[in-house]
């Protein structure tokens, strides 16, 4: 850990190195301490950390709740999350203690649609398989039956969670012809679907109509295991189930079994619950179920966004001034 900067200034930890768009100002700024470790801090020095701190800039590995505030003290004024996502963190009880909560939403979007479309890609036509297959030397000649998918082009998407990230899967998915269904708790603006020419169905029926299921929930007490092992089970046995949201959103166990029992086609997964998935994991012995590691906002732009937006939000809440991004405007009401 680096502790920087003079007396006077306004004392913050910082749960890792990010981008230097967001780290620079931060530590410009601040007496900044950065945990300058590839692994999260241990939860026993993440309270050591925050202790007396101002303000804390936060992963989604990182859980605040009313422990660590408390820890924190009544001094601090701001948390912000380097992530979209903020179900590492105990919102209510940030906004009980007046403590505005600020995450990075917009600039990942794209990004991580970008990522739901390359694993839908991959997983439906056995990309990643394909070069085990090859580096293992067994590509003897080419095969009239090896290595078969599904046609991409031309079939029926079925997006779970019609948000920003959601709607931006969809546009992707015009260019590739694709009938597209959406289910939401909320139907979105007829305009929207209009313009993305995608139809609202209720979740049962997009399940099992879809040969593509993309999820973009948030992970909340409603949405855990959302996809069950009957919800999975509905789906056609052909189809592909991408997950770019969150690891829980899915019953893990109950997906294995499905793959297992051929119920589905594919699963890629960009989050697992939990995260890493361990390495003797069942579902690391299925050639039909794709892994990533919690990638889908890693492109260089994007990350710098997040970063300089999270130091933004921080800097703002140091400075008693309203967030760019509250995830809790209600501390200001
Ligand atoms: C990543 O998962 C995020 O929420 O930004």
């Amino acid at each position: 850990m680096v502790r920087g900067g003079d007396g006077g200034r306004p004392r913050v930890f910082v749960a890792r190195i990010i981008p230097d768009d967001g780290l620079g100002p931060v530590v410009e700024a601040c007496d900044a301490q950065v945990w300058q470790y590839e692994l999260p801090p241990p939860r026993d020095e993440l309270l050591r950390a925050v202790e007396g701190c101002d303000g804390i800039l936060t992963l989604l590995t990182d859980r605040v709740d009313d422990e660590l505030l408390e820890r924190a003290g009544p001094q601090l004024k701001v948390v912000s999350n380097f992530a979209v996502g903020y179900d590492n963190i105990d919102v209510p009880a940030c906004t009980r203690r007046g403590i505005p909560v600020g995450n990075t939403p917009g600039v990942l979007t794209e990004t991580t649609a970008d990522l739901a479309w390359a694993l839908l890609m991959a997983a439906a036509r056995r990309v990643a398989e394909g070069d085990r297959f090859v580096r293992a030397g067994r590509w003897r000649t080419w095969g009239p039956m090896l290595l078969m998918g599904p046609d991409v082009h031309g079939g029926t998407l079925g997006i779970v969670g019609f948000g920003r990230i959601g709607q931006a899967v969809a546009r992707r998915a015009m260019g590739f012809g694709m009938t597209i269904l959406y289910y939401d708790t909320h139907r979105a603006d007829r305009a929207v679907e209009r313009e993305l020419g995608a139809t609202f169905v209720p979740l049962d029926g997009l399940l099992s109509s879809s040969d593509f299921v993309s999820l973009h929930v948030n992970l909340t007490a409603e949405t855990r295991h959302l996809m069950n092992a009957q919800r999975l089970r509905s789906m056609r046995r052909t189809a592909v189930l991408v997950n770019t949201s969150r690891g829980p959103v899915v019953d893990q166990r109950a997906l294995f079994e499905a793959l297992r029992d051929g119920a589905i086609g594919a699963a890629a997964l960009d989050v697992t619950d939990p995260e890493p998935i361990a390495a003797d994991d069942p579902l690391l012995t299925l050639d039909t179920c794709l892994v990533v590691p919690h990638i889908a906002s890693a492109s260089w732009a994007t990350r710098g966004r997040m970063a300089a937006m999270a130091a933004a939000n921080l800097l703002a809440g140091l400075r008693g001034e309203r967030l760019p991004t509250p995830v809790n405007p209600e501390v200001y009401d």
